[in-house]
C-alpha cells in the first residue's frame, strides 16, 4: 500500500485533529502518502480530497473540532453512494482508509473493506458509546468541560440554596453523566441505563435539605429526557426552586485533554500500522488499558456498549 486516506465522520469530537495528525505523520514515517477527505463520507463521494503534508497537520494537536470537517451522511449506506466513493478512491489512487467516528462510520468502513479498500475505524465521539473500546476520542475532554460547568453551577446553587438540573449529552448513553456527575460531586445522576422514580428524586432533595445541604445538583443524561420535562415532573411533587441548564454543544468543543490527545495519537498510529499490514475491516480501541483491533461487524453486532454503572452505585453512597 502506497497511498491512504483519512476522514472524520458523524459528530465531531475533541481529539479528532490529534488522530488525523497521527495518521498523517505516522503514514509519512512509514513511507506512505496520506490524503485528507473533507466532510466525511459526503466529501469522499464528492471527491473533496487533497494530499496532506507534514505541515498541514502542524498546530492541530491542540485544536478542538476537526479541520477535515465532518458530516452525517446516511446516503453512504446505499450501493450507489459506495460506488461513487470507490470511483473517487480510484481517481486519487487511494488504496486504504482510516475513518474516525461512531457506528455509522464503522459501517461505512466495513462496506469499503468489503469492496476491496481496507479501512480501519477509530472511535471518536464524546458519547463514549461505541462497542469494542473502553474509551472513545473526545470523551475525556467532554467530561472535563461538563465538570468545569458543574463547579460553576455549584457556586451559584449554594448561594441561593437551589436545585439544579444539568442536562448533558450522550445520545442514548449515560457515560458523560456518570463520569462528570461523580467528578462534580452531583447529588443525583440520572441515566438511561438505570430506572428512576421522580418521587425518590424529590425525597432525596428534601432529605439533603434536612441534612443541611445548601444545593442539590442533578446531572441528567439527555437520553432520559429533556431537562425542562424533568423539572416539570419534579414541580408536580413540590416546588424546589429548580433551575435547568442544558449544556448543549459546548460539550463538543474545546482543546482536547492530554488523555484524549494521547489516545488519539496512539489510535491513529495503530490504524496506519494495520493498513501497512494490509488489514482492514477492523476497529481500534482500548480495553483494560491495552490497544486492541477487532473485527468491525463482530464488534457492532455481537457487542454492546455499557457504561461503568459501578459509578452510579458509588455516587449514591458518597453523595449525601
Ligand atoms: O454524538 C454526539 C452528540 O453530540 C450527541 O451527544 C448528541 O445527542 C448529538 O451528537 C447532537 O447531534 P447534532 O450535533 O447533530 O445536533
Amino acid at each position: 500500500m502506497k497511498r491512504i486516506g483519512v476522514l472524520t465522520s458523524g459528530g465531531d469530537a475533541p481529539g479528532m485533529n490529534a488522530a488525523v495528525r497521527a495518521v498523517v505523520r505516522k503514514g509519512l514515517y512509514e513511507g506512505l502518502e496520506v490524503y485528507g477527505i473533507n466532510y466525511g463520507f459526503a466529501g469522499l463521494v464528492a471527491g473533496d480530497i487533497r494530499k496532506l503534508t507534514r505541515r498541514d497537520v502542524s498546530d492541530k494537536i491542540s485544536r478542538g473540532g476537526t479541520f477535515l470537517y465532518s458530516a452525517r451522511y446516511p446516503e453512504f449506506r446505499t450501493e450507489e453512494g459506495q460506488m461513487k466513493a470507490i470511483e473517487q478512491l480510484d481517481r486519487f489512487g487511494i488504496e486504504g482508509l482510516v475513518v474516525l467516528g461512531g457506528d455509522g462510520s464503522y459501517r461505512g468502513a466495513y462496506a469499503l473493506t468489503k469492496r476491496g479498500y481496507p479501512t480501519i475505524g477509530l472511535p471518536g465521539t464524546i458519547d463514549n458509546d461505541i462497542p469494542g473500546t473502553d474509551f472513545c476520542i473526545g470523551f475525556d475532554t467532554a467530561i472535563n468541560t461538563v465538570l468545569d460547568s458543574l463547579d460553576k453551577i455549584r457556586d451559584t446553587a449554594t448561594s441561593h440554596v437551589r436545585t439544579f438540573i444539568v442536562e448533558v449529552m450522550g445520545r442514548n448513553a449515560g457515560d458523560i453523566a456518570l463520569w462528570a456527575g461523580v467528578a462534580g460531586g452531583a447529588e443525583q445522576i440520572i441515566v438511561p441505563e438505570k430506572d428512576f422514580s421522580i418521587v425518590e428524586v424529590a425525597d432525596t432533595i428534601r432529605e439533603g435539605r434536612q441534612k443541611g445541604k445548601k444545593h442539590s445538583i442533578i446531572v441528567l443524561a439527555e437520553g432520559v429526557m429533556k431537562g425542562n420535562d424533568f423539572a416539570a415532573e419534579l414541580a408536580e411533587i413540590e416546588n424546589f426552586h429548580v433551575r435547568v441548564t442544558e449544556l448543549g454543544h459546548v460539550q463538543r468543543g474545546g482543546s482536547p485533554t492530554a488523555r484524549d490527545r494521547v489516545l488519539a495519537s496512539t489510535f491513529g498510529a495503530k490504524a496506519v500500522e494495520l493498513l501497512k499490514e494490509g488489514k482492514g475491516g477492523l476497529c481500534v480501541g482500548i480495553v483494560n488499558n491495552q490497544i486492541v483491533a477487532n473485527d468491525i461487524i463482530d464488534t457492532l453486532e455481537n457487542h454492546t456498549h455499557t457504561p461503568d454503572l459501578s459509578l452510579f452505585e458509588l455516587n449514591k453512597q458518597i453523595s449525601d
